[in-house]
């Protein structure tokens, strides 16, 4: 690491005596990355030209990734690939040598392009392959509509270089431009500017003109739809789906003025949010311009747009401000998280943002327990080598991130403590955080200019939750907990208790069931909420956790579990229930779901369920 740092100022100084801009432009600035191949330093791309077919019948993605380079003399570029098919390369338009190295399992190959100090351009034509991890082809069946096949990316954390040969680390930023041809049935879209109808012939043109990180590439095809929230956001979605999501998020645009309100401009001029088929991965993923969410979130009355506050928020913490590594991975998503839940004070009010501060605090102790043979998980700043960036991508970023921020933010105030975040994000726009950059730039704006000690080390650098943490209270949950517990004292169930509750407070009363509560109890809380048959996918997933732990089978809930399961890709949700099943001694019933359900399953999902479940494909 310190001889690293010498080098590079080394380098600093040789280049800034000798041709200042180009030391300005790409020397030194790139930390050391353990997830990527590229050696930015050397020579690093920074605009891309994407020009692919989108094959539904072969289901393979092909074409030509150029790229406009910057170097230091280099004689070669290194850029990742994984399980792509690489067919030629040129430098500036002529053909050039390229190698790919030895494969890695979670990094894939690097592929090292020949290229003269002057060369300005790279090409590159390449297919993705069968084995692509990022891409997920869906049958029509697996649609909403049933009538047209689908395609989606996820790039986060490592993918892209699955679907696009790239130097696959946060720290890289390129604009790009894209020509994607589809069939002309299908509309394409991107993380870029995007069209709001078919074109005729099924091509498609795209320009991000903001500097993204390549885990933000991201390309989703099917027989989309749009409709306009505001003029600056609106919603992609099958057409059975649309009229539904755009009601859900219909204060998507009072959203964006808040965040505007808190830390400063919206940059990316559009915020939509395409609404996937519900293999989707993940509730949602911030690609820039084009949020990309799970159809679990429309519950019909808005109480789980928390999610589309977060994705938005990651347009200031993560998109706009990147973390350098996947061991930085806190600072976009407890930013992220913090912002989220300030966005929600903002339009719904202290309560609601408490109550969702309050679920994720209690699934950090659940997360916090179950790494408690491995402590050093529950640190913020991470050291995942020689692990997949997916390892370190649970709550402790999150609920321990937004804790962290929350104890400081009381510790300061909040009007000390927004100034500080508005001047961040404005600060490091369209660049990359370290985590020890964050912390120097926490004490010189913040802490020592107002004289204030706080133990940042340890909740950055120290497992465990410290002892300084703000107390969070909800005075709707303790009502919530009593309420729990007056219905199981009773024996009784007085449905009038519970008039009014949001889906939160449900979400509480049902995860803190008592350990001790019985099948009887379940059956009578289930005939008078009929909370199997709930439409709501968050109190769905938590009433089948409890089903699984208390071994309540009534309301034919088994077959609800197996279908939810089947049709739901969301990794968070199926990773609650199939631990829940492994935690009960009952990973046979696991395994039997999952061997119909696997191939449903975008490959994060399933890379973490065959883990869980020790399943061999
Ligand atoms: N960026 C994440 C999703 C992600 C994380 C993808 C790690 C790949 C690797 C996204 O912003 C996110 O956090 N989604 C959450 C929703 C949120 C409300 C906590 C999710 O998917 O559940
Ligand atoms: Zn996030």
């Amino acid at each position: 690491m310190k001889k690293q740092t010498l080098l590079s100022a080394l380098i600093v100084l040789v280049f800034s005596c000798n041709d200042d801009k180009k030391a300005e432009t790409t020397i030194s600035k790139y930390v050391k990355e353990i997830h990527s191949y590229a050696k930015p330093n050397e020579s690093v791309i920074k605009h891309l030209n994407l020009n692919i077919n989108v094959d539904f019948d072969s289901k393979i993605i092909g074409g030509t990734a150029t790229y406009t380079i910057e170097s230091n003399d280099a004689s070669e570029i290194v850029l990742d690939s994984k399980f792509l098919e690489i067919e030629r390369a040129e430098a500036d338009g002529k053909p050039t040598e390229f190698t790919l190295g030895t494969f890695d399992k979670q990094l894939g190959q690097p592929l090292k392009i020949k290229i003269t100090e002057d060369t300005k351009q790279i090409t590159i034509h390449y297919k993705t392959t069968d084995k692509t991890e990022a891409l997920q082809w869906l049958s029509p069946q697996q649609t909403a509509d049933k009538t047209h096949p689908f395609l989606f990316t996820q790039g986060q954390a490592i993918l892209t270089r699955s679907w696009i040969p790239i130097q696959d680390s946060p720290q890289i930023r390129i604009t790009y431009n894209a020509t994607v041809k589809v069939p002309k049935e299908l509309m394409a879209v991107m993380s870029a500017e995007n069209p709001k109808q078919k074109t005729a012939d099924g091509l498609y043109t795209f320009k991000m003109k903001q500097p993204i990180s390549p885990y933000l590439m991201a390309l989703a095809v099917g027989d989309l739809e749009y409709k306009a929230v505001s003029n600056r956001t609106g919603v992609y979605a099958e057409k059975s789906m649309v009229d539904k999501a755009q009601a859900e998020f219909s204060d998507m645009e009072k959203m964006v003025v808040a965040a505007e309100n808190l830390y400063g401009a919206y940059d990316w001029e559009q915020f939509d949010v395409i609404v996937l088929p519900p293999s989707f991965p993940f509730g949602g993923m911030e690609n820039p311009r084009l949020t990309f969410a799970t159809p679990t979130v429309i519950a019909g009355d808005k109480s789980l747009t928390s999610l589309i506050a977060h994705e938005l928020a990651h347009s200031w913490s993560g998109n706009l401000v990147t973390n350098a590594t996947w061991n930085d991975f806190w600072l976009n998503e407890g930013f992220t998280v913090y912002f989220e839940i300030r966005i929600m004070e903002a339009l719904y009010g202290k309560d609601r943002a408490n109550m969702i501060a309050l679920i994720g605090r209690q699934d950090l102790e659940e997360e916090v327990e179950g790494f408690k043979d491995e402590p050093d998980m529950t640190k913020l700043k991470l050291d995942l080598t020689n692990k997949n960036p997916d390892d370190g991508m649970n709550s402790i970023a999150y609920d321990k991130g937004y804790l962290f921020l929350r104890t400081l933010e009381e510790t300061v105030g909040r009007d000390k403590f927004d100034v500080f975040l508005k001047s961040y994000f404005k600060t490091n726009a369209f660049s990359t955080v370290t985590t020890e950059s964050f912390v120097d730039y926490l004490n010189a704006n913040l802490l020592e200019p107002n004289s204030i000690a706080f133990n940042v080390d340890e909740w950055i650098y120290q497992p465990g939750i410290p002892e300084n943490q703000a107390i969070i209270v909800s005075d709707k949950f303790e009502n919530a907990q009593n309420t729990l517990h007056s219905f199981i004292d009773n024996k009784a169930v007085d449905v009038s208790k519970t008039k009014g509750w949001t889906t939160q407070e449900w979400v509480h009363f049902i995860r803190n069931f008592p350990e001790t509560i019985t099948t009887e109890d379940l059956k009578r809380l289930d005939i008078a909420f009929d909370l199997t048959n709930s439409n709501n996918s968050h109190i769905a997933m938590v009433w089948y956790e409890q089903t699984i732990n208390h071994d309540y089978h009534g309301k034919n809930v088994d077959q609800k579990i197996e279908d939810f399961l089947i049709r739901v890709g969301r990794r968070w949700y199926v990773s609650t229930l199939y631990k829940a099943f492994k935690r009960n001694n009952k990973v046979d019933e696991a395994l039997a779901i999952y061997k119909k359900a696997r191939a449903n399953y975008h490959s994060v999902t399933a890379n973490t369920i065959d883990d869980m479940l020790g399943y061999k494909s």
